[in-house]
């Protein structure tokens, strides 16, 4: 067998007239006559081969060897020559070519669905992830495996090089109450039993701490059994770590370290340091807990100015709650968002289409404002609210900073309501706008540096509350976990807060963090409670007995009464870190082997039946009939 000395992307003008052998695909085959090119590919790059028909062995070679196509494996040996035909610049071996004198076909290939090569158009997602084997050929696929190796490197390094220890923990796991809905897998040893998958190993991480294992991280699965969408897939991977004897600013400290060293090693791009800003200022300015920084459209309440119109329909919402406290989720405000330029630039096709898009979101509507030039050079309201407006017409463009060709969006609902819809309405208008930087774009305010695939806009968002409402069964459920511990001032007004009173409950902070990047959080995490009081409290405000409690979290509870250590910890979505570096939306891009939106493995062809004899064993019955099976023509079990 002919077996490389080299690889596609090595060989340069120091090698000519050495005898070398290669091994690898054909990715282009020309006929020119008396010469045949081949460009020969494999991970590192690519290799011109030449084929002299005039050469009476490189004939026999083409014939024994049938006609190469594009995808067939190969090897050949030759010598190193200097490009004849004139050298390739684009190509690291642009400048050499390898004149063939051996060739042995490994394995020749069936018509191909379609070309690995990143210059064709993309075929159908559907068919790249048939076969991901053609798919990830692709030179881009390629490095997105190895940039994904880099991350992994660098992370093991950093951390190792900081004090932590890998510890693996157990993916068969038990089911525990952490937010997503779980994978269940039956027990075969215990009838009538479940493992869960781990959500995240957040739990065993806390244990580890109490072990006394003091600095652990692990690059972990994790698995949530929620629909996929662009950057959420059922099984991902986190970077997960936990130190002890800290707060919450010796964690923060140790995650800035490490995006800093990732986006050195890969861009040798220095992050600047990250920018804090509290929860309830992302959602009184942006709408939501991960606001995009790229672009400046900024939210104001104008609840104050909407007070004195007699517009019922800002009179109504303000009409709700008004006895709340300032930022309850159930008082009624008044939303603005200024769009500059937007009166050109907005249709009203679009801005008409922005009142059924917020209604996703529970809004009843969006008011809009257009400011054009009056008669009398002044500004002049361009609304079917106008004569409601007209009245305060100062107050109005000194509250929403409005200007002469702006167009000034509003909602009017309580807190939660208004806050969210126009959040998600900051986000279609800076896309309606083009405000969106592409990637390797400057970002539009001219702040962030530009590396191959930025702007980075890093952020970290602190002082959640610890609390929300399930807005479908109204009761209480934690915004990171039910193990995050409230802000280290805050702990008394928690422990000795009344359990109905919603208002104080809604207002408590948590000792929590997220890093944002670009509007999409890459790591979330908090300091922990280490106190089993604290602990139980947070149990029953979440509607759990003690009974269930301690049925659920025993272990919890009983390490945590054995001299459990002050800890905090974090993880990190490392798929999202890899979209970033690599510049993709789809999450799908960077995991070899995704999932689809249903979550299916296309070409496995997972999920799939099980055999009677396996749900027997198992001791599982499916209650599910498919109609296709009745007629005898649905999907086969497999045995
Ligand atoms: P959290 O649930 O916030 O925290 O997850 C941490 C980070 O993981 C990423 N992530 C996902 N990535 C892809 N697909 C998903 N379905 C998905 N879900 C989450 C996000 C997120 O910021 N145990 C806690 C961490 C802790 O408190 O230490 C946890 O899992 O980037």
């Amino acid at each position: 067998m002919i077996l490389r000395t080299h690889t596609c992307g090595e060989l340069r003008e120091s090698h000519i007239n050495q005898p070398v052998s290669l091994n690898g695909w054909v990715n282009s085959y020309r006929d020119h006559g008396g010469l045949i090119f081949i460009d020969l590919r494999d991970r590192y790059g690519l290799t011109q081969l030449v084929f002299d028909k005039e050469d009476g062995a490189a004939q026999a070679i083409l014939d024994n060897a049938d006609k190469l196509r594009s995808e067939d494996c190969i090897g050949v040996s030759g010598t190193v020559r200097k490009r004849i035909g004139g050298e390739n610049p684009k190509l690291p071996t642009g400048k050499i070519e390898l004149v063939v004198t051996a060739l042995e076909v490994f394995n020749k290939t069936a018509n191909p669905p379609f070309l690995p090569d990143d210059y064709s158009a993309l075929p159908n997602e559907e068919l790249r992830l048939t076969h991901r084997y053609l798919d990830l050929r692709r030179p881009s696929m390629q490095k997105i495996l190895s940039t994904r190796h880099h991350v992994y490197k660098t992370t093991r390094n950093y951390f190792d090089e900081n004090g932590f220890l890998e510890v693996e923990t157990p993916v068969l796991y038990k089911s525990t109450p952490e937010g997503a809905r779980e994978f269940l897998v039956p027990c075969r040893n215990v009838p009538g039993t479940f493992y869960a998958l781990p959500q995240s190993p957040q739990l065993f991480k806390q244990i580890l701490m109490m072990s006394g294992c003091d600095r652990y991280m692990q690059i972990c699965r994790c698995f949530r059994d929620e629909d996929p969408r662009a950057d959420r897939q059922p099984e991902f991977t986190q970077i997960d770590l936990e130190m002890s004897f800290v707060r919450r600013e010796q964690v923060m400290q140790m995650m800035e370290g490490f995006v800093r060293r990732l986006w050195k090693e890969i861009f040798n791009y220095d992050v600047p340091p990250l920018q804090r800003m509290s929860y309830r200022d992302a959602l009184e300015h942006y709408g939501i807990d991960r606001p995009d920084t790229r672009y400046d459209l900024r939210i104001k309440d104008i609840s104050e100015t909407a007070a004195k119109t007699d517009f019922k329909v800002f009179k109504d919402a303000l009409a709700k709650g008004a006895d709340r406290p300032a930022f309850n989720s159930k008082r009624g405000v008044v939303k603005a968002l200024r769009v500059p330029g937007g009166a050109d630039k907005l249709t009203r096709k679009v801005t008409d289409g922005y009142a059924e898009f917020v209604k996703k979101f529970g809004a009843g509507g969006v008011a809009v404002v257009k400011v054009i030039k009056g008669e009398d050079g002044g500004p002049k309201l361009d609304t079917g609210i106008a004569k409601f407006l007209e009245p305060i017409k100062a107050d109005f463009m000194a509250a929403t900073g409005a200007q002469i060709g702006d167009t000034v969006l509003f909602l009017a609902d309580v807190y939660a309501i208004a806050t969210k819809a126009a959040g998600e309405l900051r986000q279609q208008v800076a896309r309606d706008m083009g405000l969106v930087p592409k990637h390797g774009e400057a970002g539009a305010s001219g702040t962030a540096m530009t590396t191959p695939t930025g702007p980075w806009n890093f952020l970290w968002v602190i002082d959640f509350p610890m609390f929300e409402k399930n807005k479908e069964t109204g009761k209480w459920v934690a915004m990171h976990h039910p193990f995050t511990a409230p802000r280290d001032d805050q702990r008394d007004l928690f422990v000795n807060a009344d359990v109905n009173d919603d208002d104080t409950i809604e207002s408590i902070l948590s000792a929590g963090y997220d890093i944002v990047l670009n509007g999409s959080e890459i790591a979330g995490g908090s300091v922990r409670i280490h106190d089993p009081a604290v602990q139980g409290k947070v149990f029953a405000l979440l509607g759990l007995t003690p009974e269930q409690a301690k049925e659920k979290f025993s272990f919890l509870l009983e390490a945590l009464s054995y001299g459990a250590p002050p800890h905090a910890g974090v993880a990190f979505g490392l798929d999202r870190l890899v979209m970033h570096l690599c510049g993709t939306d789809n999450i799908r891009d960077v995991i070899p082997f995704p999932k689809t939106q249903i979550g299916a493995d296309l070409m496995t062809k997972a999920p799939s039946s099980a055999t009677d004899k396996q749900l027997k064993e198992l001791h599982v019955a499916s209650t599910w009939v498919p109609e296709a099976r009745a007629e005898g023509s649905g999907p086969r079990a497999e045995g």
